[in-house]
């Protein structure tokens, strides 16, 4: 049985240090390296410390290493601080930030450069077009990645319309996760995909099982942990 990844980005979530330790000691009751925590930037360090058996992400880099570029965090501060992962191109940020796919990209490389493992998310906006300009996007933020390396990454099909927080946000149905899925992997040279957008306990493994996927990027529900913890549960059934 293939390893079944689980992401938890935390988001701008939670806004004290002691509920991020406590949610972090609470997923640390099912420490596995496959369960990836991305908690904000300023929590990393007692996340790292509180659930040390699972695997820790950080949710955006820079796309240089160091210099003068006040505010922004480089992958090799965060492959230091224990990091071996980061989320790149989420859509809020495009959508608040104003980011690109050519900064996506960059960050991308930059990302791979100092070691760190890019989960890449792509997806379109609306559900009409299901599926359709992933091949554009993936290689407009895949460009100058070489087979090798995109063999290393993890990409996550998140459509904008399925993220809980969306406006009538709903989750795909696993048939459509499974079509996007399957276009992604033409074009993936084996790297990993998974899918996001209002995952939870009761439908996280019908996209294991039923969408192909590879994983599973959790938002909202990985706030909650009794339920986070019921959603690994289903993923290692799979
Ligand atoms: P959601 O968020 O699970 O709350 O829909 C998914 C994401 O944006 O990663």
């Amino acid at each position: 049985m293939n390893k079944k990844y689980i992401v938890a980005n935390w988001k701008m979530n939670p806004t004290s240090a002691e509920e991020a330790r406590s949610l972090a000691q609470e997923i640390q009751r099912v420490a596995r390296a496959e369960i990836i925590l991305c908690p904000p930037f300023p929590f990393l360090h007692l996340v790292r410390d509180a659930a040390p058996g699972v695997s820790l992400g950080a949710q955006d880099c820079f796309w240089e290493q160091e210099g003068a570029y006040t505010g922004e965090v480089s992958p090799a501060q965060l492959k230091s601080m224990g990091c071996s992962y980061v989320l790149l191109g989420h859509s809020e940020r495009r959508i608040h930030l104003g980011e690109t796919r050519e900064m996506v990209n960059k960050k991308v490389q930059a990302a791979l450069g100092a070691g760190l493992i890019p989960i890449v998310l792509i997806g379109e906006e609306d559900r009409s077009q299901t599926g359709k300009g992933l091949a554009d996007s993936m290689e407009r933020v895949l460009a100058g990645v070489s087979k090798e390396d995109r063999a290393r990454l993890f990409l996550v099909y998140e459509p904008v319309w399925a993220i809980s927080t969306s406006e009538g946000g709903e989750p795909a149905r696993p048939e459509e996760a499974k079509e996007a899925i399957g276009r992604m992997r033409e074009a993936a040279c084996g790297a990993r995909i998974l899918y996001g957008g209002s995952v939870d306990a009761s439908n996280a493994a019908s996209f294991l099982r039923d969408g192909e996927a590879d994983g599973v990027a959790v938002g909202s529900a990985s706030l909650r942990a009794q339920e986070f913890l019921q959603l690994v549960k289903q993923a290692e059934e799979v």
